[in-house]
């Protein structure tokens, strides 16, 4: 594990659990800084961490290797101008993990050429079971690439992207995924009760099948597809609920939803880039 200084900016949620991940992976918690205007959660971050917090940003800033920009999207513009030109003399690698912002803006609004990286985590990254894709700008090094990596596996897997307006699609997948698998795990739970079974029974059945259907599937060699097909006898009951769920055109309607998260995920980098 690196002991390459970092500095987040606003100790919320995600800094909390990349932070958690990162002591988890032994990550000196001195090397670790977080600049948190909450009294309360700031306080908690250094007594359950060891890590150094502070009241205000540009003093956590001072020498960090990276920078995590871990506030909302909206604050994102006045953060990155506010530290902009200490970031750049320091050139210190600029790490977003704002929802929607697109690199070129944030580096516009740190002051010019700045090596971002661009991150979009998911929802499960807060138990360190998360999602992200990442995204290199032009500036940033091979072991700026490594520092990025290796931080935001703290919070789950990552993949790279070549391209970051594939981060519209990535948005519509991981990052909106979690709720399409609640709202189809609420739909079968209720489903099951109708059929009869006690609500705690059905929920418990619902979340472990889910479970292990996701486990078996990341663990197999084989492609999804192949894993249903075997679990598939024909004329059996399987093959009876998928031809309902086809019948449904499940694959058109996760096409329409993913088009219209994406759609919407671009027209938000369109309206936070404006800030
Ligand atoms: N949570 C997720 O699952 C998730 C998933 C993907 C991406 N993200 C992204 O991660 C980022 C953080 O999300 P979060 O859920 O961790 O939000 P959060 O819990 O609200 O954390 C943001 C923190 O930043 C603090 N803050 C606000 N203005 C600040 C400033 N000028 N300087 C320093 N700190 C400041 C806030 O303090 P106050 O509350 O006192 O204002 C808050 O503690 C967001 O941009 C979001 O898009 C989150």
């Amino acid at each position: 594990m690196s002991e390459k200084t970092i500095a987040f900016i606003g100790g919320g949620n995600m800094a909390r659990s990349l932070i958690g991940g990162l002591v988890a992976d032994g990550h000196p918690p001195a090397a670790l800084r977080a600049a948190e205007p909450d009294a309360e959660r700031r306080e908690a971050l250094i007594s359950d961490y060891g890590i150094q917090g502070f009241e205000d940003n540009a003093t956590a800033v001072r020498g960090a290797d990276a920078v995590i920009l871990a506030v909302k999207p909206g604050e994102l513009a006045g953060v990155a101008r506010q530290l902009g030109g200490q970031i750049r003399d320091q050139q210190s690698l600029v790490i977003s993990i704002a929802a929607g912002v697109r690199s070129p803006n944030i580096a516009e609004w740190l002051g010019g050429d700045v090596p971002v990286v661009r991150a979009m985590p998911n929802t499960p990254a807060l138990i360190q079971t998360g999602a992200t894709a990442l995204f290199a700008n032009p500036s940033v090094g091979p072991e700026q690439r490594d520092l990025a990596e290796t931080t935001l596996r703290a919070a789950g897997m990552v993949v790279w992207l070549p391209d970051e307006t594939q981060m519209d699609a990535v948005t519509a997948l991981s990052g909106s995924g979690p709720a399409y698998f609640f709202l189809t795990m609420e739909a079968m739970q209720a489903a099951a009760e109708r059929l009869g079974l006690d609500s705690d029974t059905a929920r418990l059945l619902t979340l472990e099948t889910a479970l292990g259907a996701a486990r078996m599937a990341l663990e197999a060699s084989e492609e999804p597809a192949l894993l249903r097909r075997r679990v598939t006898s024909p004329g059996g009951t399987t093959a009876a609920a998928l031809a309902e769920l086809e019948g449904g055109d499940l694959a058109g309607l996760y096409e329409r939803a993913l088009r219209a998260a994406a759609g919407r995920a671009h027209e938000l980098g369109d309206e936070l880039g404006a800030q």
